[in-house]
């Protein structure tokens, strides 16, 4: 709805049962229903306001991943919405059009909130929108698909909602679905679909490709379009990342977008982390006919190049290093400022995985470049292209980013930076800053 300016949305946490699978019904939360949240859209200029009941019988916040906005509207630990309440955020829309998204950030309890089904897209488009002249997909739910990633658990038999795994980077499923669907098919009626992937899991990798060959062109990553689409066998996603890929369909075909086995550099631990695990995500059958009029040779994205791969001269460099569940030797503490960075400031920040586990690392109100990754394996960086804000770290790997801070200043409200596996999230592997 808008008015006076103002897009407002509403969001109603609850929870209920939801049949995910034939027969096998689930506990599950969501907005404005049982499972998921509705997509929510704005453009870039505009002033959002979103009111956020919390119909649950525990405390929730509503967190806006990837939005650069001011931090006491952000909905972390510090904004936290009682049983029964409404919090309200308002913030106007100030970056690129990308794909981003919502959950809760109790804290503590935000692995069992998300993996439930507490999470929705939050799409963002230009002012004035040229990704259609540009010629990509732009017709939401026809030619540009959102797709979330959740993995669910069935016990043994396939009649029960199950235990999760839990391994090293957290519980795992043993079932994949897309969009709350388990074997989900799209008829397309066009040509060339852009899909918006989304791994709303809380500790699953998926490394995305077609089964049976052909190429995935990127077009987008977590905070927006990469200047030129590139052409992938695998683009591999790590909880909380999103990537917009684009798929060409003959007439008739008859492709699967699967989920393919991968390399996480946690050696003897690679299976309990589920890297070995293969799954079909969504199956796609083409067009009748039509011909597609192929892939755009560039992308409308011009900011990539306002920002240089370096920082500037003198800039702060900081180090994270990330332990088995703690950063720089510390865990979470509500209280703690763990860092200050002036307000526009561009700075370095080096994130060292010095443990035998995987990590991603997912710093809250900015967008960042990755510059390098260094270490055994300098595998992965063509997903790493454009603006991200959340980044895989394999163990003995170290990542550069270059990361411009806003112009939101607040003393004494604070953004997060943590690990985006959620299990380590809520054991504490996550730091505060304030931008001032
Ligand atoms: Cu997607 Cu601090 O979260
Ligand atoms: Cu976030
Ligand atoms: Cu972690």
């Amino acid at each position: 709805e808008v008015a006076g300016g103002v897009r407002s949305f509403r969001l109603k946490a609850g929870s209920g049962l939801t049949e995910l699978l034939p027969g096998v019904s689930f506990r599950t939360m969501g907005y404005n229903g049982t499972f998921l949240g509705p997509t929510l859209r704005a453009a870039r200029g505009e002033t959002v306001r979103v009111a956020v009941t919390n119909g649950l019988t525990t405390a929730t916040t509503a967190h806006w991943h990837g939005m650069c906005l001011p931090a006491a509207q952000d909905g972390t630990p510090h904004q936290s919405i009682s049983r029964g309440e409404t919090w309200t955020a308002e913030w106007t829309v100030d970056q690129p059009a990308a794909t981003l998204w919502y959950h809760p950030h109790p804290h503590g309890q935000t692995e069992e909130q998300v993996v439930r089904g507490l999470a929705g897209l939050f799409l963002i488009d230009e002012a004035v929108d040229d990704a259609g002249a540009a010629g990509l997909p732009s017709e939401y739910g026809v030619d540009d698909i959102p797709l979330i990633l959740q993995d669910v658990a069935v016990a043994s038999g396939g009649r029960t909602e199950g235990g999760r795994t839990q391994a090293p980077v957290g519980r795992l499923g043993n079932t994949v679905l897309a969009n709350g669907t388990h074997q989900a098919h799209f008829a397309a009626s066009t040509p060339l679909l852009r899909l918006r992937v989304l791994n709303a899991s809380s500790a699953r990798c998926y490394n995305l490709g077609l089964k049976g060959g052909g190429r995935l062109w990127l077009v987008g990553t977590d905070g927006g379009l990469v200047p030129d689409p590139t052409a992938l066998e695998r683009v591999l996603l790590s909880p909380g990342e999103r990537a917009e890929v684009l798929v060409e369909l003959a007439p008739g075909a008859d492709v699967v977008l699967r989920s393919f086995t991968h390399e996480l550099g946690m050696g003897g631990d690679e299976e309990l982390a589920g890297a070995r695990d293969e799954f079909d995500l969504l199956r796609i059958s083409g067009p009748a006919g039509g011909v597609s009029a192929g892939i755009p040779a560039s992308l409308p994205a011009p900011e990539l190049s306002s920002l240089p791969a370096g920082p500037p001269q003198g800039a702060t460099v900081r180090t994270f290093n990330l332990g088995e569940k703690s950063i720089n030797g510390a865990t979470m503490a509500m209280d703690r400022i763990d860092l200050s960075v002036p307000a526009g400031a561009v700075e370095l920040w080096r994130v060292e995985n010095s443990s035998d586990h995987a990590h991603n690392f997912h710093v809250h109100g900015v967008q960042f470049r990755v510059r390098s990754v260094t270490g055994k394996d300098g595998a992965g960086m063509a997903a790493q292209l454009g603006w991200k804000d959340t980044v895989l770290v394999r163990p003995g790997e170290s990542v550069d980013l270059v990361v411009p801070f806003g112009k939101h200043t607040d003393p004494d409200v604070p953004y997060m930076y943590h690990c985006h596996l959620l299990w380590h999230e809520d054991q504490g592997m996550m730091g505060q800053f304030t931008v001032v």
